[in-house]
């Protein structure tokens, strides 16, 4: 039997058996992408430091951000392409299943993958947003060969539109995803460690609400030992194409 070819099974069942699928989504996801999560050996934050997204920081010193976050988020980043993990999502939405994905990442991903109903916990890196008069842009309309870059009708600092540290969540992105972590019976933890507040109470207000939990991590997070259902423990990419072939080849849906 190949490995965890039994816990795919039960995932499978659990999601065909589903009325309301959602998915919550860390860091982890986009890895097979190419970009890197925020902690661990590996993570953003053992080569970069935090203090460049802190807001204070930011409006201190908006040059020194500024160069950082465009060095990260959009020389490194901006073209990084869905992988297998957020395709699978999307297949999961195409065929009814998947009501929504609740998403901690910035990068603009599951949309790019073809999802349509996305609750940006954190914001998206692709839109920025002046902080002077509140005009909002798209990345491609940005010059970011002058930096800090300004508002073109007010010369205000533009900000990237994801959360720093001391913002709050947006709240119709908070509202939504709590109405639909306790409307779901079956909810995905995908990629996260889970220490990151508010967001990482979201999954508790599901199991509370009565949602089994699948998790797909290839580390055991502060979910996999106390909330989580099925643990499959590996890339997101690999297991959920798992999933959903096993969805469609066996299954009718
Ligand atoms: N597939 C699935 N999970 C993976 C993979 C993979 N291929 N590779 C790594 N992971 C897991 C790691 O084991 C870890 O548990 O992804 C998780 C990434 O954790 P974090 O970097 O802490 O990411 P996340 O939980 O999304 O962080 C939350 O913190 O500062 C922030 O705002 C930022 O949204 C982010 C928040």
């Amino acid at each position: 039997m190949a490995k965890f070819e039994k816990e795919i099974n039960s995932a499978a069942e659990l999601i065909l058996a589903s009325k309301y699928l959602v998915a919550f989504t860390g860091a982890g996801i986009s890895v097979e992408s190419g970009i890197p999560p925020f902690r661990g050996a590996e993570g953003l934050w053992s080569k970069y430091n935090p203090e460049v997204l802190d807001l204070h920081y930011f409006h201190r010193n908006p040059k020194d951000s500024w160069r950082v976050i465009k060095e990260i988020f959009y020389d490194f980043f901006g073209n990084a392409q869905p992988n297998s993990g957020h395709l699978s999502l999307s297949k999961l939405e195409e065929i009814g299943k998947l009501k929504c994905v609740i998403t901690q990442n910035i990068d603009n991903l599951h949309q790019l993958a073809g999802n349509t109903v996305i609750h940006e916990f954190h914001g998206n890196s692709q839109k920025m947003i002046c902080t002077n008069c509140s005009k909002h842009f798209t990345v491609t309309e940005v010059d970011l060969s002058v930096l800090p870059p300004l508002c073109d009708e007010c010369h205000g600092l533009l900000k990237p539109d994801f959360i720093f540290f001391g913002e709050s969540i947006p709240m119709d992105a908070y509202h939504a995803s709590v109405r639909a972590a306790e409307n779901a019976d079956v909810f995905f933890i995908i990629g996260s460690t889970g220490e990151v507040m508010p967001a990482s109470q979201i999954p508790v207000m599901a199991k509370q609400h009565g949602a089994k939990i699948i998790e797909i991590n290839p580390e055991p997070s502060k979910y996999t030992h106390g909330l989580t259902d099925i643990y499959l423990q590996g890339k997101a990419g690999d297991i959920l194409t798992q999933i959903v072939n096993n969805i469609i080849l066996n299954h009718q849906t």
